[in-house]
């Protein structure tokens, strides 16, 4: 009976996030540029882009934010280009582990934020496509994702430490998690208590060893949001998709 119930309440969370994957292509226009993000949500985003392509002719290249989505990408038929071929992206539709109020992230879920940031800082807009459990007041119930150098992490994981309330720990444990990039990721435990994530992302980052911090701030344009009572699309009043 539990194990039933489990069942219908994932295939739940899966419906809504096929559903914020889809409505979100709704921003793309035939021509554009598109940065492709990595994670289960925008997954159906960029399904949904290579069916457009096959069945409807739009015309459009991306650059990935991962290796995994890179092979989604070839696998449905997206036409593929680097950030430097391109000249800079028109959009990135992109998943996030948290939002706030003021459309700051958390992102790095899936050990991608580093590619992710380079990928929307050359974008000239960012969507993003979450269900309704991604939506807080305060950013941090989700453990911080932070890209650190391999070298001699356990300091740059100690000087993390000094400045977080709780636990910093190696994604993987013993057998670490590799980024595409090499790097290790650090899951760090601040609990909803991230009320400047500007100055946060800021201080981290002044950390020698700190490849990249999972907080997205000033980014995001709007959000499309699935919850059992539809889709809505939130709109950044200070972005530019307003
Ligand atoms: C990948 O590194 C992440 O930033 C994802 O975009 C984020 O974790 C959201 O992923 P899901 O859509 O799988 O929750």
């Amino acid at each position: 009976m539990i194990l039933y119930l489990l069942e219908i309440i994932m295939d739940d969370v899966e419906r809504l996030k096929s559903k914020a994957g889809i409505a979100a292509c709704d921003f793309i226009k035939d021509g554009m540029k598109l940065g492709l993000g990595t994670g289960s949500t925008v997954h159906y985003t960029v399904i949904e882009i290579g069916r457009r392509i096959s069945d409807e002719g739009l015309n459009v290249v991306g650059v990935p934010t991962s290796e995994v989505t890179r092979e989604l990408a070839e696998k449905v038929g997206i036409p593929l280009i680097t950030l430097a071929e391109s000249g800079g992206l028109d959009l990135i539709i992109d998943g996030a582990d948290e939002f706030d109020d003021n459309f700051s992230l958390i992102k790095g879920g899936g050990g991608a934020l580093t590619r992710e940031k380079i990928v929307a800082q050359s974008s000239k807009s960012m969507v993003v496509v979450a269900d309704d459990r991604k939506q807080v007041s305060v950013l941090g119930a989700f453990d911080l994702p932070v890209e650190v150098l391999p070298f001699e992490w356990e300091r740059t994981r100690d000087r993390i430490s000094s400045m977080c309330p709780g636990k910093v720990s190696l994604r993987g444990g013993s057998s670490p998690f590799i980024t595409d990039n090499g790097g290790y990721i650090l899951d760090c435990r601040f609990g909803a208590s991230i009320s400047d994530p500007q100055s946060l992302e800021i201080t981290l980052l002044s950390i020698a060893g700190v490849v990249e911090v999972g907080l997205f701030v000033d980014i995001c344009d709007a959000v499309v949001l699935a919850s059992n009572g539809g889709v809505l699309t939130l709109i950044n009043q200070s972005g530019c998709l307003r």
